[in-house]
């Protein structure tokens, strides 16, 4: 059984066919790149994975029930979308931090995001920075570091590292790496297709609201 499964899946909104017949597999610890041009609906896919939009047709299933029996909200914490434009809480970057633990009725653990921080090239004093001072690059790892401070089955990744350096997108890549060794499965929608190609098993092409192609990947690091 595969751990996310499109059944002839479209989404319309009012006339407009934005997917049309989606149907793939996703397995568990798949790596899979998105590409495809502006307005091909990358993101509209994701959307659809996470259940922030439901199918206007078709079946998702998720371990091989239908997302439309799962509590939405139980699901996003198994299915966690960093959204292409990043939406941070509160008046300071600690708010963001202490969020998730919030809605799990958990105490927070400071360390552990810290530890985050470290990994995305951020110091400790970002936690007390005001979020509307942040530059893009800093608000898109506050983002990252936010969804994962509680790792998820399937990380959905929306041109995360569109505001990033070469540097950062590396140490980006990287992290996203050591958790999809951890078995978690990655949808990283990008670009860039260099970077598509470094560590992903397969290469999506959405054109036109269509899947024009799944291709598998072979590179070095398997
Ligand atoms: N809720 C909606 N209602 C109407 N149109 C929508 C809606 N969501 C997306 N669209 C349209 O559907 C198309 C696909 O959008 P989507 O955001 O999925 O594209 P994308 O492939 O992610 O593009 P980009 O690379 O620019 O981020 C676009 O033309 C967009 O304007
Ligand atoms: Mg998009």
């Amino acid at each position: 059984m595969s751990l996310l499964e499109f059944k002839n899946v479209s989404f319309s909104n009012n006339n407009d066919k934005i997917l049309k017949n989606i149907n793939i597999e996703i397995d568990r610890g798949d790596y899979i790149s998105i590409v495809g041009s502006s307005g091909s609906g990358k993101s509209t896919f994701l959307k659809l994975c996470s259940h922030l939009i439901s199918p206007t047709e078709g079946t998702i299933n998720y371990k091989g029930k239908s997302i439309m029996e799962i509590n939405p909200l139980e699901l996003r914490k198994e299915i966690a979308y960093c959204f292409q434009t990043p939406y941070l809480f509160g008046d300071i970057v600690k708010d963001n931090i202490v969020f998730p633990y919030t809605i799990r009725n958990e105490k927070v653990k400071f360390d552990s995001a810290l530890k985050l921080f470290e990994t995305f090239n951020l110091t400790e004093d970002y936690l007390n920075k005001e979020i509307k001072n942040l530059s893009g690059g800093e608000k898109q790892r506050i983002a990252l570091i936010r969804t994962l401070l509680f790792k998820p089955e399937i990380l959905l990744l929306d041109e995360v590292t569109s505001a990033l350096d070469a540097d950062n997108t590396l140490i980006v890549e990287k992290a996203v790496k050591s958790l999809n060794d951890e078995k978690i499965t990655i949808l990283w929608v990008t670009h860039n297709i260099e970077q598509s190609k470094r560590n992903a098993n397969k290469l999506l092409t959405i054109e036109a609201g269509q899947i024009k192609s799944l291709e598998l990947i072979k590179n070095e690091q398997q």
